[in-house]
């Protein structure tokens, strides 16, 4: 039974699993035999990397990341503070940020120029959700899961003020429950 807090499923377990697949189809295609780097942004992307990083057959090394936003102020002036960096060195890698959604683009865009310094071979950006809609920022990932809603979703990496990321399924949160 769904929790009381949750209104309904977006994206069934299947539904991930398939696309999961596909996206991952999609990177041995662009890739090849070459080497991968995969980076995990903390905390949303944890569940979303390590099925992703199963469904690729390169050769796939990864490290997490783990950034926080200054509130509002990040919005205006795109600023994220990094709380853990990496432990390796990307210059030359073939990199892939894997991130659970992109909102307002915020994040992303601060990690990509910040990252893109560091000379990787490539980089990359793996998005299961995107909220199209919410966009301050321009930026757009080369891997999009699932367009989706300006709605409040939790599950599969996902929170809700750190609830709900160990649901297998992706559901939307009733309004009720954050407007309280
Ligand atoms: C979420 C998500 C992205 C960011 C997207 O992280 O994982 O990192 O917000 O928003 P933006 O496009 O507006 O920048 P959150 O701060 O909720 O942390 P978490 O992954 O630890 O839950």
């Amino acid at each position: 039974m769904m929790n009381k807090d949750l209104k309904k499923v977006l994206l069934t377990e299947e539904e991930i699993k398939n696309r999961v697949l596909e996206l991952a189809k999609e990177i041995m295609d662009d890739y090849k035999d070459e080497e991968l780097f995969f980076i995990g942004v903390l905390k949303g992307s944890v569940i979303f990397v390590s099925d992703l990083m199963r469904c690729v057959e390169n050769e796939v090394t990864m490290d997490f990341m783990a950034v926080s936003s200054y509130g509002m102020s990040s919005q205006t002036t795109g600023v994220v503070r990094i709380l853990k960096d990496l432990d390796f060195d990307i210059e030359g890698k073939n990199v892939v940020i894997v991130e659970d959604i992109i909102d307002t683009g915020t994040t992303l865009k601060y990690l990509y120029e910040y990252l893109k310094k560091r000379n990787p071979k490539t980089l990359k950006i793996c998005c299961l959700l995107d909220k199209p809609e919410r966009r301050k920022v321009d930026i757009k990932a080369d891997y999009i899961g699932f367009s989706i809603p300006d709605e409040f979703v939790v599950g599969y990496g996902l929170d809700f003020a750190e609830r709900f990321r160990n649901l297998p399924y992706i559901a939307i949160v009733k309004e009720e429950a954050y407007e309280k």
